[in-house]
């Protein structure tokens, strides 16, 4: 079985946020990550796209709500971007993520096994 998710967002969307709005979607790795680049925004927001992106490829599977903030968007050591997903429940599922951003827009495309 092969599920897919993709989501794109205005990069803009994720500029200048205030901590509380932030801390509330964001692990603090996540954050960590995102603020120690240049243009913190295009992180943020390719991570947000992650993570609708899950949740749309884990619709047909798991019914519940899903909160953003355990759906974690880490890195390995070739830079690539995983998915560390803090409900046991759906540990059993193998995640692919692949992320892209430039100037304005961001992208995630997720497939799930
Ligand atoms: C990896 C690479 C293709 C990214 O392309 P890009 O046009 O610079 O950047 P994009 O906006 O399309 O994508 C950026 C995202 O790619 C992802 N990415 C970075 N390295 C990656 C890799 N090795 N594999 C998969 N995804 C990777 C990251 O998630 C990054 O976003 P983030 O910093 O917010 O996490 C490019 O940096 C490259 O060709 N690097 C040379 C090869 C390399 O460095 N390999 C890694 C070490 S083996």
């Amino acid at each position: 079985m092969l599920a897919i998710g993709v989501d794109i967002e205005d990069i803009s969307r994720f500029k200048n946020k205030k901590p509380e709005f932030l801390e509330r979607i964001f692990t603090k790795q996540e954050l960590d990550y995102c603020f120690k680049n240049k243009y913190p925004e295009r992180h943020l927001a390719a991570r947000f796209c992650a993570k609708e992106a899950v949740i749309k490829a884990l619709s047909g599977l798991y019914q519940k709500t899903l909160p953003l903030k355990q759906i974690e968007i880490l890195k390995n050591k070739n830079s690539a971007p995983y998915v560390n997903i803090q409900i046991e429940e759906l540990q059993k599922y193998k995640i692919h993520l692949s992320i892209s951003h430039e100037k304005e827009k961001a992208i995630a495309f997720v497939t799930v096994e």
